[in-house]
């Protein structure tokens, strides 16, 4: 190896920046505060997607954590296909203002045939990604007062079979697991028994990891919390039971189920992990799922977008990158396509024009051969009747002049009777 030129290094690296110590209080210690207290003016937005059969609890469910009662209809089993319903609300919890939208795949798994059931739920997402890609784009933008549409997290719902996951269930996370945070959550878990639900949850986890979808995982890279974030991993998929009725335990009213043989309390960790999941949504990652949907799924969506529309990054050795120059190697890209598509539709015209001359000579042709066709019987039946007019004529002198030998023969029969009677009257007379 050659030996490294030290002080050509030197000249080209950035100089590291020194550390000072302050004399005294300055200030900028309050810039956290200033931050907390201008994102609490202006507002959150948290949107969620709701991903589960019909019925299987979603709306329920939603009621439960947020504990209020949103407007929401029951679906029908009856879909064409399956339909995004986005239903935003305005929350407020002290003085943090909460804009929720709470977006429900209506229809999902109730079609015959469920290939195409991901489909709605990825355009639904991308177009969300989309809005605010082109409001980042517009030359005047205003993404401080943007209502951001893209979807934070998607609650799957898994059907409490005890069995493995369906593989609509696979397809759809598959789907859906570069495009947002996925947690997965075993619903009406009351339905299931506590053995059960232990070697379902290993299975289900198996089953994700071997078709290689990848669920959204609590970070464990803030230290404040790392360690419940990397207890509650392993407790997924949460289990969770949610219910709006509200049944007395003791002497406190709680959310409940109750049922012949006893009551299943949605907020007691032992019944099942509805308080695991609100702890983990709400309480400790949301600013994580917001912040993880916009640095890791909005930021694939937008690269993968400007790639496609001709924007590339510089690297090292190459000139920087120019928006003008990529503006214009795309114009000609497009005239060039244009002139292709252009060159393409008119031979395929003068193609088709050929074609039809052809097809139209073929068929004078034929017209022209039955033309002669017709010609010769008609000439042949001309000659026939020529012959038998000809045969008939004959006929008819024959016939005149058999007549009149006949006449002939009759005048002189005529004739000879007429005298016999005189020659008998002389010889009487003798
Ligand atoms: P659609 O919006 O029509 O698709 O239904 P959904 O998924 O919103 O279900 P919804 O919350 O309307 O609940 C459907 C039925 O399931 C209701 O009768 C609920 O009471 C019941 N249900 C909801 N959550 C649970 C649960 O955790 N356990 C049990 N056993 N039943 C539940
Ligand atoms: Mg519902």
């Amino acid at each position: 190896l050659p030996p490294l030129d030290l002080d050509l290094w030197s000249v080209s690296a950035e100089p590291e920046p020194r550390s000072l110590s302050l004399g005294g209080h300055v200030g900028f210690d309050s810039l956290p505060d200033q931050l907390v207290s201008k994102s609490v003016t202006q507002g959150f937005s948290f949107n969620i997607l709701c991903v589960g059969e019909t019925g299987i609890g979603k709306s329920t469910l939603m009621n439960t954590l947020f504990n209020t009662t949103f407007e929401t209809e029951e679906a029908s089993h009856h879909e064409a296909s399956v339909r995004l319903r986005p239903q935003t609300y305005d929350l407020q919890e002290s003085n943090v203002q909460l804009k929720l939208t709470i977006v429900d795949a209506v229809g999902f798994g109730d079609q015959i045939n469920k290939d195409e059931s991901y489909r709605p739920i990825v355009d639904y997402i991308d177009a969300q990604f989309e809005s605010y890609l082109q409001e980042e784009l517009k030359i005047r933008r205003s993404l401080f007062d943007y209502h951001d549409t893209r979807i934070h997290v998607c609650l799957y719902f898994i059907t409490p079979t005890g069995h493995s996951l369906k593989s609509l269930d696979l397809v759809t996370m598959k789907k859906l697991d570069s495009k947002v945070n996925i947690i997965p959550i075993i619903a009406k878990a009351d339905t299931i028994s506590k053995s059960e639900l232990h070697k379902f949850k290993i299975k289900i986890m198996g089953e994700l990891v071997s078709n290689g979808v990848q669920i959204y995982q609590f970070p464990t890279d803030d230290e404040a919390v790392a360690e419940i974030n990397a207890v509650m991993n392993a407790h997924l998929p949460f289990a969770v039971v949610g219910s709006t009725e509200e049944v007395k335990v003791g002497n406190k009213l709680v959310r409940a189920r109750q049922y012949p043989w006893g009551v299943v309390q949605v907020e007691n960790e032992n019944h099942c992990d509805f308080v695991k999941l609100r702890e983990m949504l709400i309480r400790v990652n949301m600013e994580d799922l917001r912040e993880q949907t916009h640095s890791r799924h909005y930021e694939l969506y937008r690269r993968c977008k400007l790639e496609e529309m001709g924007f590339q990054d510089s690297d090292g050795d190459s000139q920087p990158f120019s928006l003008q120059e990529t503006y214009e190697a795309k114009r000609k890209e497009f005239l060039s396509e244009l002139q292709r598509k252009e060159e393409e539709m008119r031979q395929l015209f003068v193609n088709k024009v050929k074609e039809t001359e052809l097809e139209l000579k073929e068929k004078e042709r034929e017209l022209h051969e039955k033309f002669e066709h017709l010609k010769r019987v008609h000439q042949e039946e001309k000659r026939r009747v020529e012959e038998k007019r000809r045969e008939l004529e004959e006929e008819t002198s024959a016939f005149t002049r058999r007549k009149a030998a006949v006449e002939a023969l009759q005048s002189q029969a005529l004739h000879a009777t007429s005298q016999q009677p005189l020659r008998k009257d002389k010889d009487k007379k003798k």
